[in-house]
């Protein structure tokens, strides 16, 4: 299979439109040339695949371990990836889909950053016969046609995981007031857990959530939520965050103040990232809720289903753990994240 440079493991990151185009037409350039491409129509058998992948950006440690799985496992499965890193940005993803549609890759996977408005590109890549495959984050549309599978997190069973530890944690306590560091509003992982930590806690009259705003899954936006809540919020005895990348700010933003993490305050987060490990081991999170980042493999192996024209399960959930102080934490295997 031929090798193309540009397809390396490298992030891409392309800031500007004009960069955009122009190392899209350097691909093209270089790719037109590979001998590898050109025979893809006389012995398709033989030939590697090629797979879109539009990712949403590098926002924490479990986002980069998320590419270079990916990464990791095309190579590993001889599949020429094309990675485009979006910066955050909704519509840096929907030039990226097109960029993969007039390229005709064999397959496109993305991961949507916010769960709405994805009708129109995926209407175009399914004009143009390229099958879709969505990853760690889901969408709403009205055409389910419009993609062949999801394979993910399930991220209202990560909220009610998170729920079902403080009924454990609070079971003796008369009232339990909540804040919440939600993640990226709109995007299916963040309404998620909120939704599966409510559909738990809705039936315990004591637990409330008191404040809830958005930290973008960011530490620092983690460090400055916590910081301005302390100083406007009265009292409050746990701390649900949507990712460790926040739960870590607000931990810098909680020791600051002389409140103890894990003590003062019961903290459970999402993720487990090593450094939330390490701090539940330490005793400044109470609980970590695995969401697992590992999926490349996975999705190599269902791009190449979709790619030979085989169906694919609508819907896979990956599996997840769950880690808390009332465990035995020896044995955790490092984390690679
Ligand atoms: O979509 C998965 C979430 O996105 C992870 O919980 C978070 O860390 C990341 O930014």
């Amino acid at each position: 299979m031929a090798k193309n440079p540009l397809m390396s493991t490298n992030p891409l990151i392309y800031s500007t439109p004009r960069f955009f185009i122009l190392v899209l037409s350097i691909f093209f350039a270089v790719v037109s040339c590979a001998p590898g491409r050109t025979q893809k129509s006389a012995q398709p058998e033989q030939e590697g695949i090629i797979v879109g992948f539009s990712q949403i950006g590098a926002e924490s440690a479990w986002r980069n371990c998320n590419t270079a799985s990916v990464q990791n496992a095309a190579l590993e499965s001889g599949v020429q990836l094309i990675y485009l890193n979006a910066e955050q940005k909704k519509e840096n993803q929907i030039k990226a889909i097109r960029s993969f549609i007039a390229y005709q890759v064999d397959v496109i996977a993305f991961v949507p950053i916010v769960s709405d408005g994805w009708d129109n590109v995926l209407q175009e890549a399914k004009g143009a016969g390229i099958p879709v495959l969505v990853t760690d984050r889901k969408i709403i549309t009205s055409d389910e046609s419009l993609y062949a599978g999801f394979i993910g997190t399930d991220s209202e069973q990560e909220g009610r995981n998170a729920a079902l530890f403080l009924l454990r944690k609070f079971q003796h306590a008369p009232v339990v007031r909540i804040v919440e560091l939600y993640g990226t509003e709109g995007s299916s992982v963040a309404d998620g857990r909120a939704r599966g930590f409510r559909e738990v806690l809705q039936y315990h009259d004591k637990f409330s959530v008191v404040y809830s705003e958005s930290g973008d899954f960011l530490r620092s936006k983690g460090y400055e939520l916590m910081t301005d809540i302390l100083s406007r919020i009265e009292g409050f005895e746990a701390i649900f965050s949507h990712n460790d990348g926040m739960t870590l700010g607000a931990l810098e933003a909680l020791k600051e103040r002389g409140i103890r993490p894990g003590k003062d305050v019961v903290i459970v987060t999402i993720d487990a990232e090593q450094a939330a490990i390490d701090a539940l081991k330490a005793g400044e999170v109470n609980c970590v809720i695995e969401c697992n980042p590992k999926t490349g493999p996975d999705i190599m192996e269902l791009a190449l289903k979709l790619a030979a024209g085989e169906s694919i399960p609508r819907l896979l959930h990956v599996k997840e753990e769950v880690f808390t102080e009332f465990d035995d934490l020896s044995a955790i295997a490092p984390r690679e994240y």
